[in-house]
């Protein structure tokens, strides 16, 4: 569980802009899991006359200041989709470079992991990623498993469907095994077989860069969730824009199907 250090916390959001302050946040309702589609990095390059691989490289700048941000809010999980099963479409070379700047930054990220006592998790099929971004993965998950102040959850080769469909097959073969009578296939026996499984579902789905879509992003997991989507593409997507999105979600009127209270 992550607990805010006020001090930590007023000095991260020392000289906020004119029409923001850390007051009008609800220090006692920070949503618990904070889930984030990291869009637009291609186009913030190509419109500043970059090669989009330059929006990825500052796309890991503004994931790790969100990662710092989350942990000075107190909030618990942060999901980040960073590439999908659709992206292996993307030319090769786009896709061999992000495999590529996925492995440096697990490695040079880690005493930020380590500072904070943050732990590692990922979604999505891991088998399918180049040897070498798998095993700076596998050292990640490793290096922080024993951290419980917040985690971060990264979506890798990550689809919704591949991960309903994964979670169908596993039901099936337990119940095939005899180990699972069909009466008991509730949500419970769904959800531990997600690869989400035991974390909360997000409360706050943030998209940068004005899209309207899931994009194949956690179905089942933001059944309930607020959605918050901002024009502003994700290596712009700094503490300020998360403050914004959480005053957002504080002002929405959570039902989750009731009335009004
Ligand atoms: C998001 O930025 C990062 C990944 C999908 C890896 P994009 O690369 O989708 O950037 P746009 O949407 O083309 O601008
Ligand atoms: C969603 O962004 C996937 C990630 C952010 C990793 P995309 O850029 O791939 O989504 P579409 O193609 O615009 O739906
Ligand atoms: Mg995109």
């Amino acid at each position: 569980m992550n607990v805010i250090d006020e001090a930590k916390l007023r000095e991260h959001f020392a000289h906020p802009p004119e029409d923001l302050s850390l007051d009008d946040i609800d220090l006692g309702r920070i949503p618990r899991h904070v889930s984030f589609i990291m869009d637009g990095n291609g186009r913030w390059a190509q419109e500043r006359g970059y090669e989009r691989a330059y929006g990825h490289v500052k796309g890991v700048d503004a994931l790790r200041e969100a990662i710092t941000t989350a942990v000075r809010l107190g909030v618990d999980v942060l999901s980040a989709y960073a590439f999908s099963t659709e992206n292996w479409r993307r030319p090769q070379q786009e896709v061999e470079l992000l495999m590529g700047l996925f492995a440096r930054t697990m490695l040079a990220e880690l005493p930020l992991f380590h500072q904070e006592h943050v732990r590692l998790r990922f979604l999505g099929d891991l088998e399918a990623m180049p040897a070498d971004t798998r095993a700076a993965f596998e050292e990640g998950l490793a290096e922080t498993e024993s951290y419980d102040r917040m985690t971060v959850a990264l979506a890798v080769n990550y689809g919704s469907r591949a991960e309903l469909t994964r979670a169908a097959r596993l039901v099936a073969q337990e119940v095939a095994a005899g180990r699972l009578a069909p009466e008991d296939v509730d949500e419970e026996a769904v959800a531990s077989r997600l690869y989400t499984a035991g974390l909360p579902d997000p409360e706050l789905l943030v998209r940068t860069s004005g899209e309207l879509r899931l994009s194949n992003y956690l179905l089942w997991q933001l059944a309930y969730s607020e959605f918050y989507v901002t024009d502003i593409y994700w290596p712009d997507f700094d503490k300020w824009e998360f403050l914004r999105a959480v005053r957002a979600f504080q002002r929405r009127d959570r039902r989750f199907g009731g009335v009004k209270a």
